[in-house]
């Protein structure tokens, strides 16, 4: 059986203060990207193997993966001797949730697989102790995340824009984006102010510690805020992905030429028209 793990763009990301546990506690709407998604593929087996073909991605028992099975398994007292294939579109240290989707959707296939029926808030509690931003995925719509971003409450956007998202060849640890937020300092000359956009705000707290570090991704924001066939841009996550909300999906492909002449012709990209009604 094959499952579809979908990337999220984080359209707003607000910290609100630091937590006693060493976390923060945010207000964060996020997305789900059906257009960029990993792929795990199940087929009995007569124990538990995980593999992946992307250089550099672990398949032992500290992926996300493997982590997300052994949950289950503990929690339902069920085996699930399976031979899971992970294929990865997803580019890994992006703010696009790759890992985390991963999981979300093992504990899902895992649920259908074994006919266990668990239901959702259990699953999200299990998938809560893995990580903060893996319960988001289990819904498969856009959400509020509060809390560490573990608290989800799904909600109804109507909304179509075209989205294309940029990334370069870097990545960013998460856990170094929130621990450097505090303290961190606005570059001058770098719009960091909210962005209303058919009802929806663009920001993201943590471009404050990014930018400071990786100047690049801020004037990437730069160039596609004053691109004029873009309404709005922010970073995802804890970045390092850029992407801009365009005015017409006719432009994408234009835009990405554009960016990769411009500012970087190693960038990944990705875009997509995301319809919600
Ligand atoms: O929950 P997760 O393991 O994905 O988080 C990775 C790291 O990101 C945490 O260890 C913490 O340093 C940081 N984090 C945070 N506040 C959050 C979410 C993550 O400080 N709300």
């Amino acid at each position: 059986m094959r499952y579809s793990a979908p990337a999220k763009i984080n359209l707003s990301l607000k910290i609100v203060g630091r937590r006693e546990d060493g976390f923060h506690e945010l207000e964060t709407l996020v997305l789900p990207l059906p257009g960029l998604c990993d792929t795990l593929t199940f087929h009995p087996a007569d124990e538990f193997s995980l593999s992946c073909e992307t250089p550099g991605v672990p398949t032992d028992e500290s992926n996300l993966v493997s982590k997300a099975l052994r949950i289950f398994e503990r929690e339902t007292g069920l085996a699930c001797p399976y031979q899971v294939q992970l294929t990865k579109e997803i580019p890994h240290g992006a703010g696009l949730g790759g890992g985390s989707s991963d999981a979300a959707t093992t504990l899902l296939a895992l649920n259908e697989l074994t006919n266990a029926n668990v239901p959702l808030d259990s699953l999200a509690a299990w998938a809560a102790e893995l990580g903060s931003d893996i319960p988001l995925f289990l819904y498969q719509s856009p959400c509020w995340g509060r809390g560490r971003g573990e608290i989800i409450e799904p909600i109804e956007l109507t909304w179509s824009h075209a989205i294309v998202l940029f990334k370069p060849a870097f990545d960013i640890s998460t856990p170094w984006a929130y621990s450097c937020w505090q303290g961190s300092r606005e570059l001058p000359e770098i719009s960091y102010a909210p962005q209303e956009i058919a009802g929806i705000t663009l920001s993201n707290d943590l471009e404050r510690p990014v930018f400071q570090k990786h100047y690049f991704l801020a004037e990437l924001k730069m160039f596609l805020l004053k691109h004029p066939s873009t309404l709005g841009a922010v970073m995802s996550g804890s970045g390092s992905t850029v992407f801009a909300i365009l005015k017409s999906p006719d432009d994408a492909q234009a835009l990405i030429k554009e960016t990769r002449q411009e500012m970087d012709p190693t960038l990944w990209s990705h875009s997509e028209v995301r319809f919600i009604s």
